[in-house]
């Protein structure tokens, strides 16, 4: 059996297996023993995911390898991230993009939670960003602001539901027009909202560009025209989405900080959430200034 290095960020190892014969698949390695419970959630949120039209690549087994490694083989998507078609795809097909994507993702109505559901959500956000306060240094006034604004939050509206948990665009696979969503993640709370802010922190913010040099002027405008068409389209499902979205989108940035190593990220970051800052202000109909 041949194995080829398909790469990854995680520190996991991923294979496209092959042997000429049989068909090819792909094993997802972890990086350590304790990563194992993680990757296998992965693997068993990745099994369980139902989002029609978007699928998942087929788990096809599980394992460990001799040294205790956690490994899972699932179906190989012979396709490109959608990271990388944003660069070269027509403009026109953008459109098709968002309302596969809506369509997967988003209820059809608005479905009230319950109450306890509402105090859990309430709950977790609470515990989560009273320990991102603590974790993150006062000296920044773009943090601060941020951090006083999710905690004055009410994240009861966050109805629980299927999330996929890293929702970028590299995490995404199309092949023949069909989307595949990879790479699933334990999250601290699950909910549709999540993922979209998540899919914002790319298609607004540019996080997955963010080191690439020439990201040209034709995809940054694919990006524009993704997002105004996503948030469009899901707005008019309830209008009282979007601005729950920019708030996920805002606790997503804010939770990015303690892992930042270097000032070019540090500076980005700034300048990213004070946009978003904003556009949460011009949204509740608070006077924002002009960036
Ligand atoms: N089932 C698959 N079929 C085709 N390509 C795949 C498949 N799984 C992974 N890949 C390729 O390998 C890359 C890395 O996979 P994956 O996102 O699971 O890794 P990762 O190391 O966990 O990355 P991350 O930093 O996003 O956590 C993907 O971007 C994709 O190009
Ligand atoms: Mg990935």
């Amino acid at each position: 059996m041949n194995r080829y290095n398909l790469g990854g960020h995680s520190g996991c190892q991923i294979f496209l297996m092959e042997d000429g014969e049989t068909t090819a698949y792909v094993r997802k390695i972890s990086k350590d023993r304790e990563y194992n419970s993680r990757l296998k959630i992965q693997s068993e949120k990745q099994a369980a995911f139902c989002g029609d039209p978007i699928k998942a690549p087929k788990v096809l087994g599980e394992g460990y390898t001799e040294d205790g490694m956690y490994f899972f083989d699932m179906e190989y998507i012979q396709g490109v991230t959608l990271a990388e078609y944003m660069k070269t795809m027509e403009i026109g097909k953008v459109k098709g993009l968002v309302e596969i994507l809506v369509s997967s993702l988003a209820p059809k109505k608005q479905t009230l939670a319950a109450v306890e559901e509402q105090l859990l959500a309430t709950d977790i956000f609470r515990v989560k960003l009273s320990g991102l306060r603590k974790m993150l240094s006062n000296d920044n006034d773009v943090v601060n602001q941020a951090l006083n604004m999710l905690e004055a939050h009410d994240w009861s509206k966050l109805s629980p539901s299927q999330c996929h948990g890293d929702m970028t665009l590299e995490n995404i696979i199309i092949k023949n027009d069909s989307l595949f969503f990879i790479d699933f993640l334990d999250s601290f709370y699950d909910s549709w909202i999540l993922d979209i802010g998540t899919l914002l922190q790319d298609v607004q913010v540019m996080w997955s560009y963010r080191f690439q040099k020439n990201v040209s002027m034709n995809t940054v405008l694919r990006l524009i025209v993704f997002r105004d068409l996503l948030l469009d389209k899901i707005s008019k499902i309830d209008s009282s989405y979007v601005i729950e979205i920019y708030y996920a989108l805002l606790q997503k940035l804010i939770r990015i900080y303690p892992y930042i190593k270097d000032e070019f990220t540090n500076h980005f970051l700034n300048e990213k959430t004070s946009c978003v800052l904003q556009n949460i202000k011009i949204l509740e109909g608070q006077p924002g200034e002009v960036v």
